[in-house]
């Protein structure tokens, strides 16, 4: 136990790791890359202790003042309420999908060779895809509010609701991975206004709580082979100023 709680001690407590890890050894940096998106389950259920570690994971979000302007209502048990998600999601994913020729917007799907690209893009304008919701074992719907008790005077930035509540998704899922469970994050059943009343009309969402998101969670079909690979550091970060690409160490290395 006392070397467990040597373990925990933080950095502010000035007890940081001193050895350097590889990336290779860093949990929390194998947890996030093997976290994915995942959108076909089982519909098996998944037992409740481990639902209940992934909403603990939730409640460990920060929050400007430790607010915690986000809510959740956790779906298992209610299929119609399911089935109501799937059907938005797949007929917003006509909307979506659909709406644009192939052409102009399959460039975004760079990492599916052909000639799957296509049958992938077929499944998206289709839909079928995003109905998941129905074959998760959980379905959290994920809200924030930027009016919560006095976050409108001191944090008047509309996005903080949802910044919380990404960093509480977040938590989620890589505990979900960490469990071996698929997530999905099914944006689309709010993405549209007119949706979003619906979802709210149905579960009784106050006005100031905007739901964003229903996040699903099952036993997954399978694996995730293929994916988006990211943008290397040099795309994402810049150094010092705007435009100055961030060098990676091992390209400076090489330069001594
Ligand atoms: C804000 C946000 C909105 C998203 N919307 C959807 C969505 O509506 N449906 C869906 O299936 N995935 C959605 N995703 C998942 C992304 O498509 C996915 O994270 C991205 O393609 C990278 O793939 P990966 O999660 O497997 O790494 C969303 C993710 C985020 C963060």
């Amino acid at each position: 136990m006392a070397s467990d709680a040597a373990k925990s001690e933080s950095d502010s407590a000035g007890k940081a790791e001193d050895t350097t890890k590889t990336t290779e050894e860093l949990q929390s940096l194998r947890l996030i890359r093997d976290r994915r998106s995942i959108r076909e389950f089982t519909g098996e259920r998944i037992p409740d202790e481990h639902i209940e570690m992934i909403l603990e994971a939730a409640r460990h979000a920060p929050s400007p003042e430790n607010m915690l302007m986000i809510r959740f209502i956790v779906i298992r048990d209610d299929k119609e309420a399911k089935e109501f998600l799937a059907d938005i999601a797949q007929e917003m994913a006509q909307t979506a999908f659909g709406g644009a020729p192939f052409e102009l917007t399959s460039g975004r799907n760079w990492f599916i060779n052909d000639p799957y690209r296509a049958a992938v893009y077929a499944r998206l304008r289709d839909g079928e895809l995003f109905r998941y919701p129905e074959k998760s074992d959980a379905v959290i719907i994920v809200c924030a509010s930027e009016a919560w008790h006095d976050a409108g005077y001191l944090y008047p930035n509309e996005l903080f609701g949802s910044v919380v509540a990404g960093m509480a998704v977040q938590n989620m899922w890589l505990t979900a991975t960490e469990l071996g469970y698929g997530c999905g994050y099914e944006a689309l059943i709010c993405s549209d206004p007119r949706h979003a009343e619906l979802v709210r009309d149905k579960l009784g969402i106050p006005p100031i709580w905007t739901p964003l998101t229903a996040f699903c969670i099952g036993k997954r079909i399978s694996p995730r082979a293929l994916g988006p690979s990211r943008a290397p550091l040099e795309g994402l970060m810049y150094e010092e100023r705007w435009g100055y690409p961030y060098k990676r160490l091992a390209f400076r290395k090489e330069e001594k």
